[in-house]
């Protein structure tokens, strides 16, 4: 009886060990906001990255890379809407507040300040940069908890000209890629029109019942962040907005005509743009001029929801990160959404390889034999595929010609054995034995 009841305990325990292991793998999903980028949508990531960063590289912009954590404060105390309900916070050991960076200007700007950067580089300093941040949003299409930006920000430069090569740049290189954009901009002066302008603002939302017909979210805003309501992207929000009275109107004589030439800047590179005077960004720490990017769907609208990056000046924000006044003016770009753009428009940036050659092998010692026929073509320069795991030669040629192979060389035991090796011309189905002395040769006539 004892060894009964001894076994019977062993097997609750083995029970009760195999369920919590169930629980463990139950847990492994992907955490809401998240995404993997796989494939095609990769290769059109580092085709955009490289598209953009090879852009500001040629008009002297550094690349630099800040640390994924920063100070929490960083990133509190500086005019970001709502950011203590998307900070995702961390107390390290030594119970200091860090977070995972929202943005990359913070940081960047840290950076800056920390390497004396104003010091020891040119005049205005270019930086840019890419990575990840995060932001813990509410769950909408478009709109991740994780995701890329590349962003470029100029120091020391108190000109338009700035703003202009940057709404430039993202606007060139939409045409490029194919993607329809409607640039949007406007000015929010400076800081004493943003005062006269909120004032305003809070009255306009104050009369006439019209408190009563904005969201829950907006009226706890009105009072503490009235412009923040021109952002909000609820129907009844949109419907009032459209009646408040505009920034414009609240300019002083220095930022009218600070606009002004930047109009002129933008006229004259060519650049189409809508100014739009509800466009305050989602962050307040800009003066002056604000900008977006915004696709346009098959009907031609501009979806605001899914605006494809942002930016404008920032000197407030420098000065209160660095303690200097110099001025800043930036953007950044969400390259997850111009992905899925590119993909919503069938658009592939990166092209595929040319004349490309599938190596296939018949048996074990094929196997080895081809990895080093495989180096030598490498070395010549060929591009070369090749599966090195597929026995049978039917998956083999299936993969061959997913790939759009041009040639497939194909190694069996007869092959090894006469130190030849089988050609196949994908297209015509063609084949010749050929010695593999000769293939180089050979292929380099073909593909010519
Ligand atoms: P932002 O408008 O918050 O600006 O973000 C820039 C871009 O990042 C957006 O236009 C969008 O493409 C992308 N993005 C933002 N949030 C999400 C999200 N939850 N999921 C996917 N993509 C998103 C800034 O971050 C400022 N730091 C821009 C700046 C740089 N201003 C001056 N310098």
């Amino acid at each position: 009886m004892p060894k009964v009841t001894k076994k019977i305990k062993a097997t609750e325990a083995q029970k009760k060990d195999s369920s919590s292991k169930n629980k463990i793998l139950k847990d492994v999903s992907r955490t809401l906001g998240t995404k993997d980028i796989l494939a095609n949508d990769f290769n059109n990531l580092e085709a955009v990255k490289n598209d953009l960063s090879d852009f500001f590289k040629r008009y002297g912009f550094s690349q630099l890379e800040t640390p994924i954590m920063e100070k929490a404060e960083m990133f509190k105390n500086n005019f970001r809407r709502d950011v203590s309900k998307e900070l995702y916070e961390i107390t390290s050991d030594k119970g200091e507040k860090l977070a995972l960076r929202s943005e990359l200007t913070q940081g960047i700007i840290r950076a800056f300040m920390d390497h004396n950067l104003n010091e020891t580089m040119p005049q205005p300093v270019r930086l840019f940069s890419l990575g990840p941040v995060f932001r813990q949003e509410k769950l909408q299409s478009s709109r991740y908890r994780q995701f890329t930006q590349i962003n470029a920000e100029i120091f020391g430069e108190n000109k338009p000209v700035a703003e202009a090569f940057l709404i430039y740049t993202m606007a060139t290189l939409c045409e490029d890629w194919g993607l329809d954009i409607e640039v949007q901009i406007n000015s929010l002066g400076k800081s004493e029109c943003q005062k006269e302008y909120r004032n305003k603002l809070i009255s306009y939302y104050k009369e006439r019942g019209n408190r009563s017909k904005i969201c829950n979210e907006c009226r706890k805003n009105l009072t503490k962040d009235p412009m923040a309501l021109l952002d909000c992207t609820e129907k009844e929000c949109l419907n009032l907005a459209e009646g408040a009275p505009q920034i414009v109107d609240f300019l002083n004589e220095e930022s009218r005509e600070y606009f002004q030439k930047l109009v002129e800047y933008l006229d004259e590179l060519g650049i189409k743009y809508n100014f739009n005077p509800r466009l305050v960004r989602g962050l307040n720490y800009y003066n002056d001029t604000v900008f977006e990017f915004w696709p346009l769907a098959d009907n031609g609208q501009p979806q605001y929801k899914y605006a494809l990056g942002g930016g404008g000046r920032y000197d407030r924000l420098v000065e209160k990160i660095s303690g200097q006044e110099i001025s800043g003016v930036g953007m950044a770009l969400g390259l997850e959404r111009i992905v899925y753009k590119l993909k919503d428009k069938n658009l592939i940036l990166f092209p595929q390889p040319e004349n490309l050659i599938f190596l296939a092998q018949l048996s074990e010692r094929a196997k080895l034999k081809s990895i080093q026929i495989f180096e030598e073509l490498r070395k010549e320069g060929f591009n070369v595929r090749n599966s090195f795991v597929a026995s049978s030669l039917k998956k083999q040629l299936e993969e061959a010609k997913q790939l759009q192979t041009r040639i497939c060389l194909i190694l069996g035991k007869k092959e090894l054995t006469d130190d030849t090796i089988l050609l196949r011309d994908m297209d015509s189905g063609m084949q010749e034995i050929i010695p593999q002395k000769k293939l180089i040769k050979e292929l380099q006539k073909k593909l010519n």
